[in-house]
């Protein structure tokens, strides 16, 4: 049997941002891919970091968000130091745009407790002059930054694997054997491992994971299906967060226009009507987007939990075991955070922090 200080199951955004903070404190850590690293969810995102735009209300979670999104220029900087690879941070911000009055009241109540800019339709206009007819002012957040998700996922585990992590792709586990309350052997169909520590970062694959264990975690697929256009003049420069659609200009001239939610669904298809509801809904605040060439279309599955909050610290039930799951929109954003917080609970400190996010809300 094989052996690691720390076992982190899945290879995605989260296991690798755990495997790279681990890494960098010197822990032994191996990582357990089923797929490819970062084939899911992690690639499938359009990589914004809506700390601001995609909270409802304050609280817990918006608090993380913040605290996460605000460690990225530093990471972005260690990142290219240590692997040589550009995450395409890109800091132009945010616009959530209305098109009624009633939306634009909306809005502004919401710089009550968020740090953001109303701006008239003329001042819109300045920062994007291709929005359409309709809209008539927005909210400005300058600092909701992008990245690339693929890039940061590949940057993360490359790091932790330049300080020592080991990667295993194509390796699922199929079962866990648990004694006196605590995983003996994680058994995939080559090689059975033991660890101090098993981590569960298996994103939407948790309830099966959880199932295994002698849980049910309420962790469930969210697919989402999303498309890029191709650009040959890149004339966007903000990201723009509409209602229930997004369009996010990439490094690569792409815009990604994002994405559907359909809940307990895994299948990878794209349907015809999600890219029709897509391209009319962004096309109401971009009109330019009808104009252009569909360059890829993709589906992929978030981890999503009943009460829209993450999933993350130690299982009470089985001994050892941490999970880091649940962060169904906010994978990408929460990924620094997550990582920091788990390697310090792995390190034996208490963090107060994850505390809201504790998988003993479910366990009982
Ligand atoms: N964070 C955007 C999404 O999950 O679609």
């Amino acid at each position: 049997m094989k052996h690691s200080d720390v076992l982190i199951i899945g290879g995605g955004i989260i296991g690798g941002s755990i495997a790279y903070h681990l890494a960098k404190s010197k822990v032994n850590v191996v990582i357990l891919e089923q797929d490819r690293a970062g084939a899911h969810a992690s690639r499938a995102a359009a990589g914004m970091l809506g700390a601001q735009v995609e909270m409802h209300q304050p609280g817990p979670l918006a608090d993380v968000c913040l605290k996460s999104r605000s460690m990225f220029p530093e990471l972005a900087e260690e990142l290219r130091e240590q692997t040589g690879l550009d995450i395409e941070l890109n800091r132009s911000g945010l616009i959530k745009p209305a098109r009624s009055e009633e939306e634009a009241a909306g809005l502004k109540e919401r710089m009550k407790w968020q740090k953001a800019v109303w701006l008239d339709r003329k001042e819109c206009l300045e920062k994007e002059k291709g929005l359409g007819e309709e809209v008539i002012g927005g909210l400005f957040f300058p600092e909701e930054f992008q990245v690339s998700a693929p890039r940061l996922t590949q940057a993360l585990i490359r790091a932790a694997q330049q300080q020592g992590a080991e990667l295993i792709e194509d390796c699922k586990v199929i079962d866990f054997c648990v004694e006196n309350g605590r995983i003996r052997k994680v058994v995939t169909p080559h090689e059975e491992w033991a660890a101090d520590t098993v981590v569960l970062a298996t994103g939407a694959w948790t309830g099966i994971a959880s199932r295994r264990l002698g849980l049910n975690l309420p962790v469930y697929p969210v697919k989402g299906e999303s498309l890029a256009l191709k650009t040959t003049r890149p004339s966007l420069n903000h990201t723009i967060f509409g209602n229930d659609v997004y369009i996010v200009p990439k490094a690569n001239g792409e815009w990604i226009i994002g994405a559907t939610e359909k809940v307990h669904q895994w299948d990878p298809g794209v349907t015809a009507e999600a890219v029709y509801r897509l391209i009319a809904d962004a096309s109401r605040y971009l009109p330019a987007v009808k104009e252009l060439n569909i360059s890829r279309m993709w589906a992929s599955v978030r981890p999503g939990t009943p009460d829209r909050l993450p999933v993350i610290g130690r299982l009470e039930t089985v001994d050892h075991c941490i999970v880091a799951t649940g962060h169904f929109r906010n994978g990408i954003l929460l990924s620094p955070w997550t990582g920091q917080v788990v390697t310090r609970l792995i390190l034996g400190e208490t963090e107060e922090e994850c505390l809201p996010f504790s998988p003993r809300r479910f366990t009982g």
